[in-house]
């Protein structure tokens, strides 16, 4: 019996070279792989309409459980794919064989590894775009306790980075994480498009046997089917495009976030204290305590752009139906994925660490940063707006420094210094988390069905 499948005349520089990273990044996706295969051969073992079964239920019970002691192993890292099987979709095919010989080469009936690696790394998306939405909640979450547990401090607001009005720590971190909750939506869109079936589309064309595509998608919990099998192969790739850009943007929002903290932190500001364990030294500066970590957040978020500016350019002049070039997309929208959490991950755990410094907070603020408030107070006494600004702006060395605790306070309509509601976040991170809980069980609950 061969085990290896295709391509047993290939040169072996020339298979390395189109193998790629695939034995490595396809590990990912082999328990998904599994899943999707017991999808399919449940839905070749209910083929109305042919004169012989391509496989009988019996059999398809067979391979699925040989599947789920594969997607077990899979689970725990226990997965290998030789050179030989090019990828993961043809190492389960020979673990298959050895166990079960015919058998395991009636598995791909139908099918093509164009719609199975399509499958793959949609189902493989789904999963983790859920548990990056989980990670933004946590992030969101530290930083609304951060913000809760420091109060109102009274912090300079800047626009461009000059001193601006009254502010509060409280607000710069329930206002980054609102920034981070927003990420959500771009999320979302992302899950929504791999949330689509390509299954049965097979190379892209269509195969001469009765599929019911539907049956697939009920079986794996897609939400629909993608209809034409063309469009479907060609859906390769956009999905990974967008999520990318998803995590383009939400790396964007987290880099500002640390670039916030780096100036923070700085000692000429010295408002936020990194505890020294988040620091790095350096070999020859005895002093040096770096945020190395929030310069990295800078850096990385510059690498997801460059991942999201490869796929769609991998994707722009690609011509119709499935071209090889899409192999390499696995590996963008893996490495966004890996940056991305791991970057929610060491913020969540720098933010829930982070000191402030209320003196060196409260000292910062010159009267200038209350002049906004005393033009607003002369229009209070009746003078027009535009007036009481030149009044104050002729002669800022009038003013007088203000208590920043009641000019903060004074603010109180929904959103202002004074009037920040923590409820706001905490119902969007249990409506987020609850959301996500419920589409991770679903998902669990198709895979321990299809394995049972
Ligand atoms: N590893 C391949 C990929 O990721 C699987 C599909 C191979 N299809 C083909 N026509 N060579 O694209």
């Amino acid at each position: 019996m061969k085990s290896t499948i295709t391509d047993r005349t290939v040169d072996p520089d020339v298979l390395a070279y189109t193998v790629g990273q695939d034995p490595v990044l396809d590990r990912e996706l082999a328990v998904w792989d599994c899943m999707g295969t017991a999808a399919h051969v449940t839905m070749l073992a209910n083929l109305k309409g042919l004169k012989r079964p391509v496989v009988t239920m019996r059999e398809a019970a067979l391979v699925r459980k040989e599947l789920g002691k594969i997607a077990k192993q899979a689970g725990k890292g226990g997965f290998e794919i030789r050179v030989e099987d090019q990828d993961v979709h043809m190492a389960v095919e020979r673990l298959l064989t050895e166990k079960l010989g015919d058998l395991g080469k009636k598995i791909h009936t139908g099918r093509s590894r164009n719609d199975q690696v399509a499958v793959d790394v949609r189902l493989h998306m789904k999963d983790s775009i859920l548990r990056a939405e989980a990670e933004v909640v946590e992030l969101a979450a530290a930083l609304r306790k951060f913000g809760g547990r420091i109060g109102a401090v009274p912090l300079v607001g800047r626009t461009p980075l000059q001193p601006a009005m009254p502010s509060t720590v409280e607000m710069w971190a329930t206002g980054h994480a609102e920034m981070a909750l927003d990420q959500l939506e771009n999320l979302e869109a992302a899950y929504r498009l791999a949330d689509l079936n390509p299954l049965g589309s097979a190379a892209g064309y269509g195969v001469p046997l009765p599929l019911d595509r539907e049956c697939t998608t009920r079986l794996l919990g897609f939400a629909r089917t993608i209809h034409n099998c063309f469009g479907a192969s060609m859906a390769r790739g956009e999905c990974e495009a967008a999520l990318l850009s998803a995590l383009a943007q939400l790396m964007a929002v987290l880099s500002r976030l640390a670039e916030d903290l780096i100036l923070f932190s700085m000692p000429e500001f010295g408002y936020f204290t990194l505890p020294r364990e988040y620091c790095t030294g350096s070999s020859i500066m005895p002093q040096k305590f770096n945020p190395d970590v929030l310069e990295l957040v800078r850096s990385k978020a510059a690498q997801v752009l460059g991942l999201q500016t490869a796929a769609l350019s991998l994707l722009h002049a690609m011509p119709g139906g499935y071209n090889r070039d899409l192999q390499d997309c696995k590996f963008l929208y893996m490495q966004g994925l890996e940056i991305a959490r791991t970057t929610l991950r060491i913020l969540a755990k720098v933010v829930s660490a982070l000191k402030v410094d209320a003196q060196k907070c409260r000292a910062a603020f010159a009267p200038g940063v209350f002049a906004t408030d005393a033009a607003l107070a002369k229009v209070a006494a009746g003078t027009p707006w535009r007036d009481a600004y030149h009044e104050v702006r002729d002669h800022l060395e009038r003013l007088a420094a203000m208590d920043p605790d009641a000019a903060v306070a004074a603010k109180r309509h929904e959103g202002a210094t004074g009037g920040i509601d923590h409820e706001v976040y905490a119902a969007r991170e249990a409506a987020a988390r609850k959301s996500v809980a419920a589409r991770l069980g679903a998902l669990a609950a198709a895979k321990k069905a299809l394995f049972k």
